[in-house]
């Protein structure tokens, strides 16, 4: 066995659960991106920085940071025909649904050039995803209100770009605004990649069937779209509204330990942390930033989220269960404050987190690997006979 749980060495030998990307101990609290801890890479690096690390291994030198970061501005355009593709949407289609569909099709533009067991193939559809990615999420918000959609600046980093094509339009020059874009590049950078999680998971099964790189992260954006994981974040902002005072945290607290309620706190609990999530520690800090800057430091859901974590980190229930804060718990508060609507918040995750599914793609896929095929435990009939018609 290894790790968290033990699983049938020929299964791992197929889907080579075996990593050097990303290292979790969820009992104190660790997370290591190629050995180095998420805290100091938030506090120094960038996204797309730590984009090169997952990729690559190493933290890049001056030169090959900006090779890199110049190969994924320039690579921010999407084909003119994907426009049309979103006109086939209804305007009131959620995000998630129309980027599980977007992305899928960017196979239909790259599959029949892209020969994924060359190299220098896979880098090209890697970087393609990591920079296509902010602006068919943008796409989504824009055929949402009706407004056009917004060209990608090359005069602006990744993740200034993004708020620009979020929030510009064709009428105005863009405006920037480095903390709020500073607080974007922070949430790409915290949701990079978490290990081998549901879809993450579903992303190397895919490809170790040999498909496409964008038909396998359209997988992974299908599985992340899920309350219990991805979705999360947008839960978190849709269960503090029904809280609604603080003086009602009670109530719900309540709720949350009572069996015979499906009730869960959202934002609570981790399938592997069973200590806090280091990634919640650095957005509370960034949630706490974001709002001071746009003079929102009272916003009432941010009262109920504070005094949410302090019961929860009191209560005996939660402190058995091991249930901590994890990343979904502050980043839809300081999305929310930034303008950006709760049913982007998992749009925004599977942008941050498209750079760790195409790095364990890609590791899985430059190793020997065989397909995957998880086994089961049968718990059905044993044999019998056919019954006809008028004989049951
Ligand atoms: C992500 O895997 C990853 O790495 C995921 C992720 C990533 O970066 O990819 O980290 C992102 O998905 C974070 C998780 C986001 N989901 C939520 O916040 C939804 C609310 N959380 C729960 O649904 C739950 O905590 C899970 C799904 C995250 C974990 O579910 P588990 O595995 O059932 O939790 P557990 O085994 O740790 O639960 C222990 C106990 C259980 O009770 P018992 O069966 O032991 O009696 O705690 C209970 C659970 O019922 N419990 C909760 C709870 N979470 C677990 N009770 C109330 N509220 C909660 N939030």
């Amino acid at each position: 066995s290894k790790g968290y749980f033990t699983y049938d060495p020929g299964f791992m030998a197929t889907a080579s659960c075996d990593s050097k990307i990303t290292y979790i101990d969820g009992g104190a609290g660790v997370l290591l991106h190629r050995g180095y801890p998420i805290d100091q890479l938030a506090e120094h690096s960038d996204y797309l920085e730590t984009c090169y690390l997952l990729l690559n291994g190493e933290l890049p030198s001056k030169e090959q940071k900006d090779e890199f970061v110049d190969t994924i501005t320039h690579h921010t355009m999407v084909h003119e025909n994907i426009s049309r593709f979103f006109r086939g949407f209804r305007s009131d289609a959620h995000p998630m649904s129309i980027m599980c569909g977007a992305v899928g099709a960017l196979a239909s533009f790259y599959h029949d050039s892209l020969d994924i067991t060359d190299e220098q193939h896979r880098k090209v559809s890697a970087h393609r995803l990591i920079a296509k990615m902010p602006t068919l999420a943008a796409m989504c918000y824009k055929h949402h209100i009706g407004q056009p959609f917004m060209y990608p600046r090359n005069d602006l980093s990744y993740s200034e770009n993004f708020l620009h094509m979020m929030f510009g339009t064709p009428c105005d020059e863009p405006k920037v605004n480095p903390v709020l874009a500073r607080a974007m590049d922070k949430i790409f950078l915290l949701h990079a990649d978490h290990e081998q999680n549901a879809s993450t998971s579903t992303v190397r099964l895919a490809g170790s069937s040999g498909a496409n790189p964008f038909a396998c992260i359209a997988a992974g954006i299908a599985t992340l779209w899920g309350p219990a994981h991805g979705g999360a974040n947008e839960a978190v902002l849709t269960m503090l509204e029904e809280i609604g005072s603080v003086d009602r945290i009670d109530e719900f607290v309540a709720r949350a330990k009572d069996k015979n309620d499906p009730f869960r706190l959202m934002g609570f609990g981790h399938r592997v942390y069973k200590n806090f999530d280091p990634r919640a520690k650095v957005m509370k800090e960034s949630c706490d930033e974001v709002l001071a800057e746009l003079g929102l430091e009272n916003d009432p859901l941010l009262a109920i989220a504070k005094r949410l974590e302090e019961i929860a980190l009191e209560d005996e229930y939660f402190i058995e269960k091991k249930l901590y804060p994890n990343v979904d718990f502050y980043s839809g508060i300081i999305m929310k404050a930034i303008g950006i609507p709760t049913d982007m918040f998992t749009v925004i995750f599977a942008t941050g987190r498209t750079v760790g599914w195409i790095a364990h793609w890609h590791e899985m896929i430059s190793n020997p690997y065989k397909i995957g095929r998880p086994r089961q435990l049968y718990t059905g009939y044993a044999s019998r006979d056919y019954q006809p018609l008028d004989k049951r």
